[in-house]
C-alpha cells in the first residue's frame, strides 16, 4: 500500500499532470496541430540545453542519443580523447571504438571528473573530438565542464566537445552555448521527469559544418532538421511523450523556474551527503568541487554488501536504489534525488535508508536524517 519510492537516479517519479498530458489521445503526426505542437517544443527545449542552436528529438533512449553525437561529426579512424570516470564513460567509449573510432582513454579512479590538466597533458593534434560525461551516474561525481573548454582554449585546439548530459539535464546548472559545448547529450527519464523514451542532441554551429563521414541513417541530423522547419520528423514521432515533454517544460521553465530547479536539486544533494556523514559512511565522490546534485554515491563500509541493503529496503519499505555499477557492484548504493522531488520525498527516501542500513546490521555513528532535516531547515 502507499506509493513506491523510485529512487534509483532515473527513470525518476513521473509527476501525474505529467501522466495525465501524455494519455492524450494520439493525434496525426502529419498533421496541422502536431507541427504547432512539435514546432514550439523544440524552440522550448533549447531553453533547458540554454542554446539557441538545433535541438534534435529521437524516440530512443539515451544510448541511441550517444551514437547519433558520433556518428553525426566523426569519420572511420577519428581519434578521440575521454576520460574514465565511472561506468557510463566507459561505455561510451566501448561505443566509440566498435563505431570504429580510436579512443584515447585518460584512466581514472571512479571518483573524480574529467581532468582539465590531464586533458592538456594528452591532447595531440590529431584528437578531433573530446567526450566528456558532465554528471557520471555511476559515481555521483559532477565533471567540470567549463574547466574542459578553457584547457581547450588555451591549447587553441578545435577538437569538438561532445558531453553527456544524461543525468544532469533539468537538474543541474548546464549552459550548451556559454560553455561552448558542440553536442550535448541528453534523455527523458531523469530531470525532465518523463518516462523513458526520448533522446536528444543539442548541436553548435560548428558541429552542424562539421559532417563526419562514419555511416549513419536513422540518426542523421540534416533530414530530422529539415523536417523539424516544418515542425514534423522524417519518421514517427514519440507523439505522447511529447505531450508529456509540454507539460514537464511548463513545469520546469515557466512554473518553477531553472535556477529554483538547480537550487533545490543542490540543497537536497547536500542533505543528502550530510546524512552520509552522519551515518558515518563515505560518499564516493571525492572532490568537494565535483558533487552531484541529482544523485549521490555511498560507499558500504567492508564486509557489507551494498545490494544486499538494496533487496532489503525494496522489500520491506518499497524503496528502490540505485545498483552499483560495473567495478562499483556490491559496494556501492546510489541515492537518486532528482527530477519531480521535494523535501518529504528526501525525507522518506533518507528513512527508508537509515532503517535499512539499521536492519542489515550496518554500524552507523548518528541519525543522518536528523542531519538532513537539521541542514533543509536551516537551509530554507
Ligand atoms: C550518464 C549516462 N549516460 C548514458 C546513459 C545511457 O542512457 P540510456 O540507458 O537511456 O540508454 C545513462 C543511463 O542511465 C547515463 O546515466
Amino acid at each position: 500500500m502507499g506509493r513506491h519510492f523510485l529512487q534509483i537516479p532515473g527513470p525518476t517519479n513521473v509527476p501525474d499532470r505529467v501522466l495525465g498530458a501524455i494519455a492524450r489521445p494520439t493525434i496525426d503526426h502529419r498533421g496541422p496541430e502536431f507541427a504547432r505542437m512539435a514546432s514550439e517544443l523544440l524552440e522550448r527545449l533549447k531553453d533547458v540545453f540554454k542554446t539557441r542552436h538545433h535541438v534534435i528529438v529521437y524516440p530512443s533512449s539515451g544510448t541511441g542519443a550517444w551514437e547519433a553525437a558520433l556518428v553525426n561529426t566523426l569519420s572511420p579512424g577519428d581519434k578521440v580523447l575521454a576520460f574514465e570516470t565511472g561506468h557510463f564513460s566507459s561505455l561510451w567509449c566501448e561505443m566509440a571504438a566498435r563505431l570504429g573510432l580510436v579512443v584515447d582513454l585518460v584512466p581514472g579512479d571512479w571518483r573524480h571528473g574529467a581532468d582539465p590538466d590531464a586533458l592538456a597533458e594528452r591532447l595531440t593534434s590529431d584528437v578531433a573530438a573530446v567526450m566528456v560525461v558532465h554528471n557520471e551516474t555511476s559515481t555521483g561525481v559532477r565533471s567540470r565542464v567549463p574547466e574542459i573548454r578553457a584547457a581547450l582554449d588555451r591549447a587553441g585546439h578545435p577538437a569538438l566537445l561532445l558531453v553527456d548530459t544524461i543525468s544532469s539535464l533539468g537538474s543541474m546548472d548546464y549552459r550548451h552555448d556559454e560553455w561552448g559545448v558542440d553536442v550535448t547529450v541528453g534523455c527523458s527519464q531523469k530531470g525532465l521527469m518523463l518516462p523513458p523514451g526520448m533522446g536528444f542532441n543539442a548541436i553548435s554551429q560548428k558541429a552542424l559544418a562539421h559532417r563526419g563521414r562514419l555511416p549513419r541513417s536513422y540518426w542523421d541530423w540534416e533530414p530530422i532538421i529539415a523536417a523539424n522547419r516544418n515542425g514534423f520528423f522524417p519518421y514517427t514521432p514519440p507523439t505522447n511523450l511529447l505531450y508529456g515533454l509540454g507539460e514537464a517544460l511548463t513545469m520546469l521553465l515557466d512554473e518553477e523556474g531553472l535556477p529554483a530547479v538547480f537550487a533545490r536539486h543542490d540543497r537536497h544533494a547536500e542533505a543528502t551527503r550530510r546524512a552520509v556523514r552522519a551515518w558515518g559512511l563515505e560518499v564516493l565522490c571525492a572532490d568537494e568541487r565535483e558533487h552531484s546534485s541529482s544523485l549521490t554515491a555511498v560507499l558500504m563500509p567492508g564486509g557489507h554488501d551494498a545490494d544486499a541493503l538494496r533487496r532489503l529496503v525494496l522489500d520491506r519499505y518499497d524503496l528502490s536504489l540505485g545498483t552499483g555499477l560495473g567495478r562499483l557492484a556490491g559496494r556501492v548504493f546510489r541515492i537518486g534525488h532528482l527530477g519531480w522531488f521535494n523535501d518529504l520525498m528526501l525525507a522518506g527516501t533518507l528513512s527508508g535508508v537509515e532503517m535499512g542500513l539499521a536492519a542489515a546490521g550496518v554500524p552507523t555513528k548518528d541519525s543522518g536524517v536528523r542531519a538532513a532535516l537539521a541542514y533543509l531547515e536551516g537551509a530554507g
